[in-house]
């Protein structure tokens, strides 16, 4: 979000007496130029800012945090124990060590190492092989990749699944799925560099004998 919508969004909820949440849950692997600070950090008053293991470690782990206004606090917490949410106290414990040894800092680095590479194979993959617009790269684990308009997002995930290639459709992601174009959400966090041209290529194919008309390449956000 640009800087100065940023600035209006708070300055809404704190004229309206609203609460933002932020769910900044790729904040961890951001590949674009500039990493963006959350908006917790400026307006601490009026967002509630969550962030999960999901990405970073594995999404059954079951953990994550939730840093609220700090005169919700006490509202939160009490809701949150009647709740019974609790992750398990051993993976909180060994996270916590994590933290504390800095291992943590050091399996992102080398994390971000390994899923910037991924996602270059994938955008590299993908261009030497023409079609698919693809976005929502600047972070996180996955990338749109866009279909041709008259290409059917269902046919195209099963007939993928069938050659080995497994990718979910934009709709099961959404809760609003009127006008939404067909889209595919590529994931790169449990495929191996090496792997990736071979996939996508399958990919490629699946997605040209599914669409009447070859798709072009259209320049979007990478
Ligand atoms: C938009 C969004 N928020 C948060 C998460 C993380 O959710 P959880 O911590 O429940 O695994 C995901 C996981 O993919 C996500 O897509």
């Amino acid at each position: 979000m640009h800087p100065e919508r940023r600035a209006q969004l708070t300055a809404w909820a704190r004229d309206t007496g609203a609460l933002i949440v932020e769910d900044d849950y790729d904040a961890e692997y951001r590949f674009g130029s500039r990493p963006i600070a959350p908006l917790r950090s400026r307006a601490g008053d009026c967002v509630a800012y969550v962030g999960t293991t999901s990405k970073v470690l594995a999404p059954d782990l079951r953990l994550g945090w939730l840093l609220v206004p700090a005169h919700m606090a006490a509202a939160v917490s009490a809701e949150h124990s009647v709740a019974h949410a609790l992750p398990s106290v051993i993976n909180q414990a060994a996270f916590a060590t994590l933290l504390e040894s800095g291992d943590f800092d050091r399996h992102l680095r080398r994390t971000r190492a390994i899923y910037r590479a991924r996602r270059a194979a994938v955008l590299a993959s993908v261009i030497s092989r023409v079609p698919l617009r693809i976005t929502g790269g600047a972070a996180g684990l996955h990338l749109m990749a866009w279909l041709p308009p008259q290409a059917s997002e269902c046919d195209v995930v099963a007939k993928a699944n069938l050659v080995g290639v497994a990718v979910d459709g934009l709709r099961g992601a959404c809760a609003v799925k009127r006008d939404l174009r067909p889209a595919l959400v590529v994931g790169y966090g449990a495929i191996s560099e090496a792997a990736i041209p071979a996939a996508i290529s399958a990919l490629i194919d699946v997605v040209s004998n599914a669409s009447p008309t070859t798709p072009r390449l259209v320049a979007g956000e990478r």
